[in-house]
């Protein structure tokens, strides 16, 4: 495994819609573990794979109940409203205020291609929303209604 570099705000990379992924191979894996140990290197709870230079539908999400890996995920199902504090690695200083479903139900593929679903709740519904998001070129500073600063997050 090796860390990859971080995509910041502000990379035109990050305003892409990323593709498919049609090739469940050791090329595949290899994203998909070298995600997971910059995600995890990082301190963060997800990552896509624009924010390391990857155009392609894949996602690893760990909000502390072990690690997911999303391929080609698509949100099936949204219901209620959430506001809470959100942020992302490509902006490791900015944190913002942002709206997103109570829960979600999700479609995607496993690393074998499998499909599975997966239901998630308030912060695994946030981090499932956030890296969807990813995918579609849609940074988490679009949809905040406040943004603080690091100041605000020591209160
Ligand atoms: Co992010």
């Amino acid at each position: 495994m090796a860390k990859r570099n971080i995509v910041k705000f502000g990379e035109e990379l990050l305003r892409k819609k990323s593709r498919e992924v049609t090739a469940f191979d050791e090329k595949l894996w290899i994203l998909l573990d070298d995600m997971y140990e910059t995600m995890i290197a990082s301190n963060g709870v997800g990552l896509a794979g624009p924010q390391v230079g990857i155009l392609r539908r894949v996602a690893v999400i760990d909000v502390g109940e072990g690690v997911i890996e999303l391929i080609n995920p698509v949100i099936t199902y949204a219901k209620g409203k959430k506001r809470d504090i959100e942020g992302c690695l490509s902006a490791p200083d900015q944190w913002g205020y942002v709206e997103r479903p109570q829960k979600v139900k999700v479609t995607a593929q496993d690393r074998y291609g499998k499909e599975f679903k997966i239901v998630g709740e308030d912060l695994l519904a946030r981090a499932l929303c956030h890296e969807i998001d990813h995918l579609n070129g849609v940074i988490f500073t679009d949809l905040a209604d406040e943004m603080v600063d690091r100041e605000d997050m020591k209160r």
